[in-house]
């Protein structure tokens, strides 16, 4: 017969076994109703034993009581920044520029006396850099990285991140473990959660990034709770009492993996000299529209831990690692005019006539505004400051209008009304879609519950 302790602490092993599988390897061993079944058994024990509650277990993640606010936290180690590297593309051949990397490359090779040096390269993931920290393997605080010394207690809110282990994996445990990583939102679960924003009629979250900082810095842990936020390690900071203490960066995450921590799968790896690295970073780039987060370059590290000591640091950033940039896929421009092209099949679409902007790699004028109720939702005018963001090879878009930059003109006062009112509107019109076809004066028309307005002349245009 199982005591009510022996068989919390299986449930809690058990299901914390299920949540890995799913959250961690993507690869679940149950239906979700069998996990279901066991949490709400584990609830109901905890609740008429609560002396027997563990602190890894997963009704720890669903947030606790509402903060007045945080806790200052000084880091142990401080967070540190990254100096950057551009490889700017040639606009003809889109060819990169590798030179800064190469230069970072060179200084590194004279200063450790070698012709090659081998290098750990991932992802620089675009969210918020925490600390975690555990002691006896049990996850005891969470700290954003605030200015690098001190950094703001969200522990409460780290413990809803499901893929982050309560309690880390294996038989021996170090007595003390700081993981560094970033806390990101999917871009499918950013998407879902602007469509509920407005559904609701709240406001839309910029891009993950602002939605990942704006859920992990809530008072209210319930609210990030229902916020899918996701976490990616990347380093640790300190560790004593481990069984074996890595030698290299590459071992630091493998140690990281088997503990219980998501790695970039894919897209991490070891590579000797500069131009196996300059490889990795063009099938990067070329892959970052089609990872599942958002990505803005590509970190490398110096692999090997005791090179890293010899080069040591400058200023606020370490000599033994980069952030090599990818081209930045938003940018701000002004629109000129907005035109609207006929397509092959006839479909009518608006195109935002934009002043040229280097985006995405490459220098941009026009972009697309979709459709007749795009261009309403977002209203885009003539003059407007936007947002264009081009990713890849998708065609250029415009996200948004800085509406605090739209060109203003004094309100004409109404017959009657005061010479002056003072009050101010848009110099420009919302945009409406032509009623004929600018290419052969048919009628456009646009069918119910169709987005897409078509030249109804044929094949005439
Ligand atoms: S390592 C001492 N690795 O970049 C070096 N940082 O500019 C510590 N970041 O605030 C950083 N992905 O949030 C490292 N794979 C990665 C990263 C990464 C994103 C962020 C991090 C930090 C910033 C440094």
């Amino acid at each position: 017969m199982s005591t009510p302790q022996h068989r919390i602490r299986t449930l809690v092993q058990t299901l914390n076994r299920y949540a890995h599988e799913y959250y961690t390897l993507d690869a679940p061993s149950v239906p979700d109703a069998e996990y279901d079944r066991l949490y709400r058994e584990l609830e109901a024990m905890e609740a008429e034993y609560p002396q027997f509650r563990l602190p890894e277990s997963p009704t720890q993640r669903v947030g606790g009581a509402v903060l007045d606010g945080f806790e200052t936290v000084v880091h142990a180690v401080p967070m540190l920044s990254l100096n950057n590297a551009f490889s700017p593309r040639d606009d003809e051949t889109g060819a990169f520029d590798h030179a800064e990397f190469l230069a970072f490359d060179e200084r590194v090779c004279k200063e450790l006396g070698v012709a090659q040096v081998e290098y750990a390269a991932e992802p620089k993931f675009d969210g918020l850099a925490v600390s975690l920290l555990y002691q006896n393997g049990i996850l005891v605080q969470a700290a954003t990285r605030g200015d690098g010394t001190t950094g703001e207690n969200v522990t409460e809110n780290i413990k809803t991140v499901r893929n982050i282990p309560l309690k880390l994996h294996g038989e021996k445990q170090p007595a003390l473990l700081e993981v560094r990583g970033e806390v990101l939102m999917l871009k499918a679960d950013f998407a879902a959660l602007n469509q509920r924003q407005l559904a609701a009629n709240q406001k839309p979250f910029v891009n993950p990034r602002n939605a990942a900082a704006g859920s992990l810095r809530q008072l209210d842990s319930k609210i990030t709770a229902q916020r899918k936020l996701h976490f990616f390690a990347y380093g640790i900071a300190q560790l004593s009492g481990a069984e074996r203490l890595p030698e290299s960066h590459m071992e630091e995450l493998a140690l990281l993996h088997e503990l219980g921590f998501s790695l970039p799968e894919g897209y991490f790896g070891a590579y000797t000299g500069a131009a196996a690295v300059l490889r990795e970073y063009e099938r990067l780039a070329e892959h970052r529209p089609r990872l599942p987060y958002e990505i803005d370059g590509m970190v490398v590290k110096v692999n090997s831990l005791a090179e890293q000591q010899q080069l040591g640091f400058v200023s606020r950033a370490p000599r033994w690692a980069i952030a090599h940039k990818f081209p930045a896929e938003e940018a701000l421009t002004t629109v000129e005019a907005i035109d609207v092209q006929v397509g092959r099949t006839g479909a009518v679409t608006p195109v935002a006539r934009l002043a040229p902007v280097f985006v995405g790699g490459v220098t941009v004028t026009n972009a697309t505004l979709h459709n007749q109720d795009e261009v309403a939702r977002k209203d885009v005018r003539v003059g407007d400051t936007v947002v264009v963001r081009r990713a890849g090879d998708v065609i250029p878009e415009v996200v948004r209008v800085l509406l605090e930059r739209r060109p203003m003109v004094e309100k004409q006062p109404a017959l009657g009304g005061d010479l002056f009112s003072g009050s101010l509107e848009p110099l420009h019109e919302p945009f409406r879609l032509p009623e004929t076809c600018p290419v052969c004066g048919s009628a456009v028309e646009r069918e119910a519950g169709e987005a897409v307005a078509r030249c109804t002349g044929g094949m005439l245009c």
